[in-house]
Order: structure tokens, then C-alpha cells, then sequence
């Protein structure tokens, strides 16, 4: 693995010339995704400003242009009439002020009429590397460009630590007012939220503020990218919290998780009701941002990074790694969230493929499942040996995804096998494949599982126990253009 210098991780990109010859060499990798967001260099880490707007959809993703390296982030911009089809906009936002002088971090947006305003963290450090996190704002332009304002909104609160960061703002009808959820990390490091409000968008903020949460005062110790939406009458709060291991992942120190309950704007607290629910049972699904309430007031669109903050992928050896999740669509039924696939990917459909245990590279696998036993093993060679399988044990109620069968074995340290508990029996699957992802989606949204995955040339069959199988190749529908 590459050791990089800070100089090397924090280097201004000039001019896109500086990155040409890394996109030309990334873009031949045989893990490029095809209908997936994903960085045109380096990596990508969280969505960021994830919003529709005027009939557009607006993605941003924290991009470190350099190489699979968390070092200066940028805000790259990609937009889409469908959430399906995207194309490359170039840089959103660049850490070109001093208060943002090392990284445009995580923030999100909010459609107003006409205006598409944006919030983030600009992360200031100075010469000792003292960090100062300011919450910042940009504006979208006549030219489709993000357009900053010449000051940041607010700075940081003294008495928290300096992990204060991902403004998320929400409008909030009944107040009269904007919200920002601030994800961070108190004095004693506890993880939690600070809540600042206002009348205005871009001008009077005010602390209000910590969230509290009854029965998470202690639950890992930094809280980063909030979100909270209110589905069918339930609030939901979800957020990645950090600095702490949690049953049933692993090794992992990073987590994304929700919690169903009640929130309460006046006295500044989340009820939950029952405990935390992890968000996505996979490898690699990490800060999740949703998008409110579009045309549906009982859904939400939600986007993950493909990918967790301390974990390592083959591909950085290509000096490129990270993809956008497929958007999904959030519902509460019955007390419970429900995650799908978004709408219309069907779109992207080729003719169906007979069950041959052959997979393109770009593929939607859907299973009707019979009662009882099952087992699918993805990505095998050609003997139907290894790959990543999948158990499904009625009697315990789990599915257990296994990778170790994989040539490229990654995160080995972290874990390598999960399980994902279900309340129903398991019926029906449904499967996103691309050239270096999986999403599994069980029973019609009870839980979801998204991976990274590096099948090699001869990892491209599957077999599994009966089952009525459905085969689609899916067609390229990002645009992978040198935009800078
Ligand atoms: C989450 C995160 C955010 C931060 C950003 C920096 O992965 O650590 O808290 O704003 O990434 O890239």
C-alpha cells in the first residue's frame, strides 16, 4: 500500500490537466461501475448535497482527486432527471477559502423555489493542524455552478470537541423554521447531535441546543452525518456513529444505524422507541444521506457511500476507490423501514437471460425463494467453488453472507463474514451487481446488504439451492467523462 505524506494527501489540484493521465489509467480498470456514481479519480467517500431541484437531481460525493487516500476533499457534482441516468458536472465545491483551507466536508442541500441552497463543513486547520470546523453555505448559480458565500454561517461550539460536522438542514413547517442537525463529538466524547435553527436560510442561526436521545447518552463517540425525516408519521433518525464496536459487526468501528421513535422540536429530543437498527446489514455502507420527502411525503430517498472510513480496497493499488450507492427508496410500514430499490431501475433492464449460473458484470439477479433452507453462492468459478454465498437457516432466522470464498479477500482483519437477521421467512431477493458492488435487497426492503466485491476473470458464475430465478444484464447508465 502506498504511504502518503500529508503534503501528497493535502495537494491543491491546480488545474485538471494535474489528474488526466490518473483518469485514463482509472478508467480502464475492470472494476469501474457502470450504473453506479462512483469517483472519475482517487475516491469518493460520503454523498453530500443530495437534492431535487427544479426536476433535477443533484448528487455531490466527497472526492479526494489524488488517489484512494482521505486527503483534501472536494465536492464533486453529478446530476440526473431520474436518479438513474447521471452525468458528471465537475468540481461542486473547492477548499479554495481559508476557513475551508483543508476540505469541503459533508453537508447537504435544500431546494427553496427557485434556490438550491447548500450546507457544509469547511475544515480549517492551521499551521499546527489545529482544526476549526466551520459551517459553511453555497448557493446554486445561474450557471449551474455551487457559488459560496464569502462567510461561513457559524463556527464551532467551545464546549464540544472539534469533530462538529455534515450540517443536514431540514425545514420544519410547523416552526416556522430551518433546522440544522450538526453531527459531533462532546468534550468527554460522547457521540451526538447539536441542533441549530433559524428563520432564515443563510442568515440569524442559532444554537439551540444538543439533540437528546433517551438511552444513546453513550453510543459511540462521534455521530457523524445525521439525518432526520419524518415517514408516515414516524421520525427517523439516522446517523454513523464511530470510536465503538457494536454486535454483529465485526471488528468495525463505523457504523450506520437509525432509530424509529418521536421527534420533539420543542424540547429538542428524539424518543426512540425500541433500540438501533443497523441501516444496512453489508461490508461497505457508510454515511447515508436522504433526500425528503419528494413528491411523497410518506418516502425518502436515501444514497450510501459504498464503503467505510478505515477500511482498504484492492482498487487503491488503481489510485481509485468508492461508489455511490443505488439510490433507495425509505418507507415506514408497520413500524418498520422499509428499503427498496429506487423506482425505474428497471429502465436499465437488457433482454432476460436465461439461468445459466453465468453473471455479467452489470446485472439485477430477482429470486422467488420456496419455504425452507436456501443457499446462493455469487461470483463462483467456473466448478461452482467458492465466491460469496449466502445461507438462509429458517430455524434461526438468518442469512449469513460469507466472502472468504473470493480470489480478492480485503478487510480480513475487519470481517469477512456477516449475518442478517429476519423477521420474516426469506422469500424473495432482490440483487444489484456491478463491475465492483453488490446490493441485496431481502424480502421486498426488510434489510439490505451492500458490498464491495472484486470478482477476477474466472468468478462469474452462481448456483444456488431451487429457486425461480429471474436474469437481467444491466446497461452502463453513468457517465464516466473527464468533467473537472
Ligand atoms: C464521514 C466523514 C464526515 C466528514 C467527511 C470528510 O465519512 O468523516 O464526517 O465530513 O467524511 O470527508
Amino acid at each position: 500500500m502506498k504511504e502518503w505524506t500529508r503534503d501528497e494527501r493535502y495537494r491543491v489540484l491546480q488545474s485538471p490537466e494535474e489528474i488526466r493521465e490518473l483518469y485514463d489509467r482509472v478508467r480502464t480498470s475492470v472494476y469501474r461501475q457502470t450504473y453506479h456514481v462512483q469517483p472519475i479519480t482517487g475516491l469518493s467517500s460520503d454523498p453530500n448535497g443530495f437534492a431535487l431541484h427544479k426536476g433535477i437531481w443533484h448528487l455531490c460525493y466527497q472526492w479526494c482527486p489524488w488517489g484512494a487516500v482521505h486527503g483534501l476533499k472536494y465536492w464533486y457534482h453529478a446530476t440526473s432527471p431520474d436518479l438513474i441516468h447521471w452525468k458528471n458536472e465537475g468540481i461542486g465545491l473547492a477548499p479554495d477559502r481559508d476557513y475551508d483551507n483543508k476540505g469541503t466536508h459533508s453537508g447537504s442541500a435544500i431546494s427553496l423555489g427557485d434556490e438550491l441552497i447548500f450546507f457544509y463543513t469547511g475544515n480549517h486547520r492551521d499551521e499546527n493542524w489545529v482544526r476549526t470546523p466551520w459551517t459553511c453555505a453555497a448557493f446554486l448559480n445561474a450557471e449551474g455552478k455551487l457559488e459560496k458565500l464569502p462567510e461561513p454561517l457559524f463556527g464551532p461550539r467551545p464546549d464540544y470537541a472539534e469533530h462538529q460536522r455534515d450540517p443536514k438542514v431540514i425545514y420544519n413547517p410547523a416552526k416556522g423554521r430551518y433546522y440544522i442537525f450538526l453531527g459531533a463529538m462532546s468534550a468527554d466524547q460522547r457521540g451526538c447531535v447539536l441542533v441549530y435553527s433559524s428563520e432564515k436560510p443563510l442568515e440569524g442561526w442559532r444554537f439551540d441546543g444538543e439533540l437528546k436521545v433517551p438511552g444513546f447518552e453513550r453510543f459511540g463517540g462521534m455521530w457523524e452525518c445525521p439525518y432526520v425525516v419524518n415517514l408516515s408519521g414516524t421520525d427517523v433518525l439516522i446517523f454513523s456513529p464511530q470510536y465503538t464496536t457494536l454486535p454483529g459487526r465485526g471488528n468495525s468501528t463505523n457504523h450506520n444505524v437509525y432509530l424509529l421513535g418521536r421527534m420533539d422540536f420543542d424540547s429538542l429530543t428524539f424518543t426512540p422507541e425500541g433500540g438501533y437498527h443497523f441501516l444496512d446489514f453489508g461490508f461497505d455502507f457508510y454515511a447515508a444521506q436522504g433526500a425528503a420527502n419528494v413528491n411523497d411525503p410518506d418516502k425518502a430517498i436515501l444514497v450510501g457511500w459504498i464503503g467505510l472510513p478505515d477500511n482498504h480496497y484492492p482498487t487503491e493499488e488503481e489510485d481509485w476507490e468508492g461508489s455511490m450507492s443505488l439510490p433507495r427508496e425509505l418507507r415506514v410500514r408497520d413500524g418498520k423501514l422499509l428499503q427498496t430499490p429506487v423506482a425505474g431501475v428497471e429502465a436499465l433492464r437488457g433482454e432476460a437471460l436465461p439461468d445459466e449460473g453465468r453473471l455479467p458484470d452489470a446485472c439485477e439477479l430477482q429470486l422467488e425463494i420456496p419455504e425452507g433452507p436456501f443457499y446462493l453462492a455469487l461470483f463462483t468459478k467456473p466448478d461452482g467453488s467458492g465466491g460469496m454465498s449466502l445461507h438462509w437457516d429458517p430455524a434461526k432466522k438468518l442469512c449469513t453472507v460469507d466472502r472468504r470464498g473470493m480470489n480478492k479477500r480485503f478487510n480480513q482483519n475487519v470481517f469477512e463474514v456477516l449475518e442478517v437477521p429476519l423477521e420474516q421467512p426469506l422469500r424473495e431477493l432482490r440483487i444489484f451487481i456491478d463491475r465492483s458492488s453488490a446490493e441485496l435487497f431481502f424480502n421486498r426492503g426488510e434489510a439490505t446488504f451492500t458490498t464491495h466485491v472484486y470478482p477476477e476473470e474466472n468468478e462469474h458464475g452462481f448456483t444456488h439451492s431451487p429457486a425461480d430465478v429471474k436474469l437481467w444484464p444491466l446497461t452502463a447508465s453513468v457517465t464516466d467523462e473527464f468533467v473537472v
